[in-house]
């Protein structure tokens, strides 16, 4: 069972900071702490404390009286909405007062609680950034950091008030940069400081639209006093009831879109084919694919990954087929960049599969090598206490060679039928044949022990060091691992022993033993229900005659759904197209939810699985 990580009594201690702050718009003093806590030692409130910080639950402030913050993992801890201080007005037209918090605190919803401790809500006033979709009036949610980008829209501040503008560099130097003809650009001073950035990632593109309703809400919980709303409500759409049966549902529109109304941590394997780069054109508004550039389409694909990243169960799988294309004949690498993004923002990469096609479209190319291969990379959650859940039983494949019946030694249990130690060739390269294979084997094997001390005697009086002897051999960093009694420890070959002989003037004590050997078969005992079917898959691309020209082989849903889904699962396709996952999941009777911007592709999804749900 995981352990609770504090103490009944510091959660009491916490719970307390937090509906101060919750109920007065701040923290309790340290008297006032003591008199709820009931207690008369200063001392155990400053422990509690230092305990709650410790566990990084809290932070102090030094040199104030009520500072203490509460941090994201206290949150998580109570189980509540982070909290954050809606702060004065700041002049979207030039500087004017400073920031100063107003005591008002709203209650954050969980999904943009994630982004950081560090959040705070401004009232913008002034019309200078009204290009940029911010007006007078408008609340904003902003990153307190001074770690900005050219082109960020940031917070700043200097002794006459504060502002909120673009940051640009032009020849040399830096300026504030309003988004409105009417003013005029700010050169930035020694004294300006960037007090934070706009949280971009939530407002610019995705929430602009919905602003409105942003700012209503904000404004009904600030007129309404202490009373807490979920300030970002709208962060926190309503989600769809999850699937019941095994018809696919089918959420029709863009794939970020829809991905928001997925619940937390509800699917068990996402498995899809995106489009690929500047490939086809699915004639429709909002499609992916069709990106100025392979970076911003990169972007768009990681993009997605994160919402996949909400919405996965902590254990399950996401399985990633995308193509590569050429720029000027040269390959973009496209699939290897968009994993190595997804591991810099938190994916697992278990592995990448090789997708080969035996049946792949001939290719006139004189010039270089005909692609017969695409990636499918299979990711989990960066959490590697959370164990993946994955059946290899249900996908191994036959063995290609037989069982060959050698002597089975007692108390053997092992890979091997024969259970002789081998010389040379390591059980990674027995696993791997694929016929009988002999290795050669000494007649009479001595223990490590009584060589390395045999060797040492000799060495000594040769007067030779180690090194010497790897030199007089032509090895390097060889001799002393036969000198070795623990793990790293190993017997030197046959050929090795007799030439030793030569330099340390060896006798004759363990020639016999050391240089007589033998051929062994060797045979791998095969796993009774097949093998692991490896990063190679064979699979002929689909031919399905339906009018959606990009359908992958069935196969690939099979296997991520059989490996990764357990029976009660959901699986997902973020990029349903003609519905391949939602039939494979319903045959494997697993539920699933596709997710498909065309709605002419419907019928074809309906034709494919069977009765469906819609929602658009
Ligand atoms: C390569 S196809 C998927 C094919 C699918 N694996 C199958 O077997 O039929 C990609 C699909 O993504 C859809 N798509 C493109 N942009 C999208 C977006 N922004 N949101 C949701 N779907 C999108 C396209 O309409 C297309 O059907």
């Amino acid at each position: 069972m995981e352990r609770e990580p504090i103490t009944t009594r510091q959660k009491q201690v916490l719970s307390i900071i937090y509906n101060w702050i919750k109920d007065s718009g701040f923290p309790p003093s340290f008297n006032e702490l003591k008199d709820e806590l009931d207690i008369s030692s200063n001392q155990t409130v400053l422990d509690h404390l230092a305990n709650l910080e410790k566990k990084k639950l809290i932070k102090r402030e030094e040199g104030s009286a009520r500072g203490i913050k509460i941090l994201n993992k206290g949150y998580n801890i109570l189980g509540v909405n982070q909290l954050i201080p809606v702060v004065g007005t700041t002049a979207a037209g030039s500087f004017i007062e400073a920031i100063e918090e107003m005591g008002n605190w709203e209650e954050l919803s969980q999904e943009v609680a994630k982004l950081s401790d560090d959040l705070m809500i401004v009232k913008v006033s002034g019309e200078s950034m009204i290009n940029a979709g911010i007006n007078d009036g408008d609340f904003v949610l902003i990153k307190r950091t001074n770690n900005f980008k050219k082109g960020d829209i940031v917070l700043a501040q200097d002794s006459d008030g504060t502002t909120l503008k673009r940051i640009i560099f032009e020849r040399g130097k830096y300026f504030l940069k309003p988004e409105n003809p009417k003013y005029e650009k700010i050169e930035l001073s020694e004294e300006t400081e960037i007090v934070g950035i706009l949280e971009k990632k939530y407002l610019k593109e995705n929430l602009l639209k919905d602003k409105e309703s942003f700012n209503v809400l904000i404004r009904r919980s600030n007129g309404n006093g202490k009373t807490l709303y979920p300030a970002v409500d709208l962060f926190v759409q309503k989600k769809i009831d999850l699937p019941t049966t095994t018809d696919p549902l089918i959420l029709v529109g863009d794939v970020i879109e829809k991905l928001k109304l997925i619940p937390d941590k509800s699917i068990s394997v996402v498995v899809t084919s995106p489009p690929y780069w500047n490939l086809r054109d699915y004639e429709t508004d909002g499609q992916i694919g069709r990106e100025k550039n392979p970076k911003d389409y990169i972007e768009k694909i990681v993009n997605v990954g994160d919402e996949i990243l909400r919405v996965l169960k902590d254990n399950g799988a996401y399985f990633l087929n995308i193509g590569d294309t050429y720029v000027d004949k040269n390959l973009q690498m496209i699939p290897q960049r968009v994993a190595i993004e997804m591991q810099n923002r938190g994916w697992l990469l278990r592995n990448q599969i090789i997708w080969h096609k035996p049946d792949h479209m001939p290719s006139p190319v004189k010039s270089r090598f005909t692609n017969t291969y695409e990636p499918i990379y299979f990711f989990t959650k960066n959490d590697w206490e959370k164990r993946v859940h994955f059946d290899i039983d249900s996908v191994r494949v036959p063995h290609k060679t037989e069982n060959i019946q050698g002597p089975k030694r007692q108390n053997y249990n092992g890979k091997f039928l024969g259970n002789e130690k081998n010389i040379g060739a390591s059980p990674g390269a027995r696993m791997s044949i694929s016929e009988p294979k002999y290795t050669l084997k000494r007649k009479v094997e001595l223990p490590q022990n009584l060589i390395a001390d045999y060797l040492k005697k000799w060495r000594i009086k040769s007067g030779l060091t180690v090194k010497q002897i790897d030199k007089l051999l032509d090895y390097t960093h060889t001799a002393g691992h036969w000198l070795r009694k623990d793990a790293g420890g190993s017997l030197p070959l046959p050929e090795d022993w007799k030439k030793l002989k030569e330099i340390l003037k060896l006798d004759n004590k363990y020639d016999k033993e050391m240089t007589e050997t033998e051929l062994v078969l060797q045979v791998v005992r095969n796993h009774p229900n097949g093998k692991n079917p490896g990063d190679l898959w064979e699979i002929n691309t689909a031919k399905n005659g339906f009018a959606h020209f990009a359908v992958f082989p069935e196969e690939i849903p099979r296997m991520a759904i059989k490996s990764c889904c357990p029976p009660n699962g959901i699986v997902l396709d973020p990029f349903a197209g003609s519905g391949t996952t939602g039939r494979i999941a319903k045959e494997l009777n697993r539920k699933s939810i596709l997710i498909e911007i065309q709605d002419k592709y419907l019928d074809i999804i309906k034709k494919r699985c069977g009765k469906i749900n819609i929602i658009k």
